[in-house]
């Protein structure tokens, strides 16, 4: 399915799904399972091929895993960890390579970090940078992949970050858990805390809070409790739904089980500015992490919204589905202040623009975002191309659903690196 033809005349979404684990928490359960260095049960792992590879890093390292059933498996790293014999293949998964990154900076051994052609066009500076400063020895192609780290005695330190990115400060946290002394991350913006709240629930001491210089992170060397660990779903995942569910008329469903850590809901804000209709159900909290089932309705007078500054971080993976939301608001949208989107698996802002103008899409670009006119009318034949970015396959899907026309979106298996079962559920609710 390399080359996906969409379907038209799509007649509203509806029923119940179960949104898949998320990627983010499924990388750290993983990670920190490990570094119990104990026997841990696993439920509901993302089976996306990023977290697989993170799976299959460890694998090399030497910690066992068995698959009890098809998303629950115990994960064993009581031998520790060994050499591995080969280079290490990350695939297009920025949060394998940046927060493996800190944790190989101080192991017994050293590695080389590899990835696949859209990864290894990433910047990787944002993580040597502070690594280098506390004494990680890291050879780059020019700060990018593949990475050579010799495994060396690490120092704490003081970091202040200029971009709020959860992959840097994770990266930080895990260095800092084999550094001599304190490592306090600051970051200008508050960014995703599922590495906080793991690691706070598997005992590590840790802390966090906001002085004068931002908002900060802060963990001494401490031993991990082996804890048994469950993921909750991913709502960058349900966020596609979510949009889909607003904007293709007779549609109303329910999207079970979606993590609303506050770091990570800034598309629930919008969706309030944008006066969708939905409904948070069933809220409970699991391994520490918030969770709700997600109720969206058909709306047919979307409010046209405007993102930028403290939001950014709390929506970043969500902005290609916000942008298509945005092509059926009542009037102007405007996104800002989110240039990181140019060093995600493509540049976001360029793609979206490109993308949108050949549906006919009133887009202007900016060098930190874009401004969409709404309510489009949407009937062409384009061929999309997906740069090997997962978010835009899925986000053109949505925008399909209200073409009259059929068209084609190149490079579609792009997303199995984060949600196989896109298209499986996408047909359970039509
Ligand atoms: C992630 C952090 C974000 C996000 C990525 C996953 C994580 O990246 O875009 O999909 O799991 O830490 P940045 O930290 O670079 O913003």
């Amino acid at each position: 399915m390399d080359n996906l033809k969409t379907k038209q005349n799509i007649n509203g979404l509806s029923g119940e799904i179960t949104i898949p684990p998320d990627k983010s928490i499924s990388h750290r359960a993983i990670i920190f399972g490990a570094l119990t260095k104990g026997k841990i049960e696993i439920k509901n792992l993302s089976l996306g091929e990023d977290c697989l590879n993170t799976l299959k890093i460890f694998e090399k390292l030497g910690v066992k895993h068995q698959f009890i059933s098809k998303r629950d498996l115990i994960l064993d790293s009581t031998n520790g960890f060994f050499s591995p014999k080969e280079s290490l293949y990350c695939g297009n998964s920025g949060t394998t390579t940046r927060l493996l990154s800190g944790f190989f900076a101080w192991q017994d051994f050293n590695i080389e970090l590899k990835g696949d052609e859209s990864l290894s066009k990433r910047p990787m500076k944002r993580v040597i940078e502070p690594l280098s400063q506390m004494g990680a020895k890291i050879e780059s192609n020019n700060n990018k992949l593949p990475l050579k780290i010799e495994g060396n005695k690490l120092k704490g330190i003081t970091y202040y970050s200029q971009i709020a990115s959860a992959q840097v400060k994770s990266c930080l946290l895990l260095a800092g858990l084999g550094a001599n002394g304190k490592t306090k991350i600051y970051e200008p913006n508050l960014s995703r805390n599922h590495s906080e709240i793991m690691l706070e629930y598997l005992e590590a001491q840790i802390s966090t809070g906001k002085d004068e210089n931002g908002f900060y992170s802060e963990i001494i060397p401490s031993k991990l409790t082996p804890k048994n660990l469950e993921i909750v779903g991913d709502i960058s995942s349900a966020a596609f739904f979510m949009v889909a569910a607003a904007i293709v008329p007779n549609s109303s469903i329910v999207i079970k089980n979606v993590g609303i850590n506050p770091t990570r809901t800034g598309i629930i804000d919008v969706f309030e500015q944008a006066q969708i209709n939905f409904e948070l159900l069933n809220q409970r909290t699991i391994c520490n992490e918030k969770v709700a089932d997600i109720k969206v309705t058909y709306s047919e007078n979307i409010k046209p919204f405007e993102i930028s500054g403290d939001i950014i971080p709390r929506l970043i993976d969500e902005i290609p589905i916000l942008a298509v939301l945005a092509t059926q608001a009542n009037g102007k949208s405007i996104i800002k202040d989110a240039q990181d989107l140019r060093n995600k698996e493509s540049d976001r802002i360029k793609t979206v623009t490109e993308s949108f103008k050949e549906l006919g899409i009133k887009i202007e670009e900016f060098e930190d975002g874009f401004e969409i006119t709404g309510k489009n009318k949407i009937n062409s034949n384009a061929t999309l191309k997906t740069h090997l970015d997962h978010r835009l396959a899925m986000s053109y899907y949505v925008l399909s659903l209200i073409n009259k026309k059929e068209m084609t979106i190149d490079g579609f298996n792009c997303i199995n690196s984060s949600f196989p079962e896109f298209i499986e559920m996408m047909n359970l609710l039509q």
